[in-house]
């Protein structure tokens, strides 16, 4: 089966982690690869999508006929996803910072304390703000880590971001997850579900690309 064509659509991609600076030698990360959105962009790309990717801090080379924004918090991930619309999707696959220090310090901070609270405050939720923004893109699609109770979580992101379609990463299958290039998703929309893999991430975008290809299609 040749894959379906995006030919003359525009996607928007965010991919990677963010880094939330505390001082500046510091910063609160997580273990987000962005080899998922590195990949769903080299597949769109080459699928004749005109690509623009919204990395975060990772060491992956552009892909082939992909437009890349390199930011480096969740606050400026939020700019340049804003900045890139409109377009026709909006791929959520960053692993965006839930929390970011109230304050960064301006001077490395020094340890004078036997205890040390640092107080956060909540980041933006991109995803969210895309979903109901004057220029929404046709299709909005999320992302969602879940351990537990994955389907009941996802679908709960899905309606209340106001999302077309939630890809789960079904935490627990061996070989799966962050770090990984495999991984296994259950993408829910209203009304159904497909299950993808377990398989190398590249495999897995395309065919998240089939169902987004599909859902743009009759949108
Ligand atoms: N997201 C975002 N902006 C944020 C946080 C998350 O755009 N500030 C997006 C991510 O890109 C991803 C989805 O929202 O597409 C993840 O949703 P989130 O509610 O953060 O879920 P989890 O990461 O699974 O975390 P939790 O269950 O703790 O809410």
């Amino acid at each position: 089966m040749s894959a379906a064509s995006l030919q003359g659509l525009r996607l928007l991609i965010s991919a990677g982690p963010t880094y939330e600076d505390i001082d500046p030698v510091r910063f609160i990360g997580n273990r987000s690869s962005g080899k998922m959105g590195f990949a769903i962009a080299e597949a769109a790309a080459r699928r004749g999508a005109q690509v623009r990717l919204v990395a975060g801090p990772v060491s992956l080379p552009t892909p082939a006929g992909v437009a890349r924004t390199d930011v480096r918090s969740a606050a400026q991930m939020r700019e340049a996803v804003l900045a890139g619309l409109p377009v026709d999707a909006y791929i959520g696959a960053a692993a965006v910072a839930d929390y970011t220090p109230a304050q960064v310090a301006p001077g490395k901070i020094k340890k004078n304390e036997a205890r040390f609270a640092l107080e956060l405050v909540r980041t933006p939720d991109i995803l969210a703000e895309v979903a109901v923004h004057a220029a929404r893109p046709r299709l909005v699609v999320g992302f969602a880590a879940e351990t537990d109770d994955v389907e009941r979580y996802a679908r709960g992101k899905l309606e209340k971001k106001k999302l077309d379609l939630i890809a789960a990463n079904r935490v627990g299958v061996p070989g799966s997850g962050f770090e990984s290039d495999d991984n296994a998703l259950t993408v829910y929309w209203a009304g159904g579900e497909r299950a993808l893999g377990p398989a190398p991430k590249t495999r897995l975008a395309d065919e998240l690309l089939d169902l987004i290809a599909q859902r743009l299609r009759t949108a």
